[in-house]
């Protein structure tokens, strides 16, 4: 396969800030009497703030106006941001440096294809900030996966032909943006239906895993 870019989920691929997402959802729905447990938490992975507050509300016994759902979505984002601070540079995810490097080596471009606003935040306090070649995120985005559009995005900026491109993900929503987009899945975690799949990026060389 010709292999020019790989374009990397953030939240669960490179760094595990996925509790962080949970503990703060979990607030939410604890202070408003909402049933909320790890299985409902699942499909909030690589979906956006408010369509993630949508799934988080389907337990709900009242309506919310548009409002309130504005205020609980900013309230989380008030929880993961405090829960956020604590992250550093040990909190890369296993065996993501040595990837990362060895493509760079390889002449392979790295991107970052996001659905998450804080994902600047999240890149300076894992002191990766300005190590990727385009970062594509929830802030450059009007469509959040499974919609294609934050790896298209991250391609263009890239200047590189969508089919010569691989995704990693961890979020069945982000292996079917990838598949939309035309370009190659590897799935990590208990993401399903990649082209490729590994347990996690410790256990696996992207490159031998792709065949190159
Ligand atoms: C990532 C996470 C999702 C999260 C989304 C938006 O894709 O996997 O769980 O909802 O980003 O994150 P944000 O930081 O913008 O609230
Ligand atoms: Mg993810």
């Amino acid at each position: 396969m010709s292999l020019k870019a790989v374009i990397f989920d953030l939240d669960g691929v490179i760094v595990s800030t996925d509790e962080c997402h949970y503990l703060a959802w979990k607030k939410i729905a604890d202070d408003e009497g909402i049933y909320f447990d790890r299985a409902i938490n699942e499909r909030l992975r690589g979906v956006s703030r408010m369509e993630s507050l949508e799934i988080v509300l389907e337990r709900a016994e009242k309506e919310y106006s548009e409002e309130e759902k504005t205020k609980l979505a900013e309230t989380k984002n008030g929880f993961y941001k405090e829960y956020i601070k604590s992250l550093t540079p040990n909190d890369i995810l296993e065996g993501v440096m040595v990837n990362l490097e060895e493509l760079k080596k390889n002449g392979i471009k790295v991107a970052i294809g996001s659905s998450s606003k804080n994902t600047p935040i999240i890149l300076k306090q894992i002191g990766l900030d300005g190590y990727f070649d385009a970062v594509s995120d929830g802030n450059n985005i009007s469509k959040s996966k499974p919609d294609p559009e934050v790896f298209l995005k991250a391609a263009d900026m890239l200047g590189v032909a969508y089919a010569d491109c691989m995704i990693v993900e961890d979020a069945d929503a982000g292996i079917e943006a990838g598949k939309r987009a035309g370009m190659k899945t590897l799935a990590v975690n208990k993401a399903q239906g990649g082209d490729y799949a590994v347990p996690n990026l410790g256990k696996a060389k992207i490159l031998d895993v792709v065949g190159k």
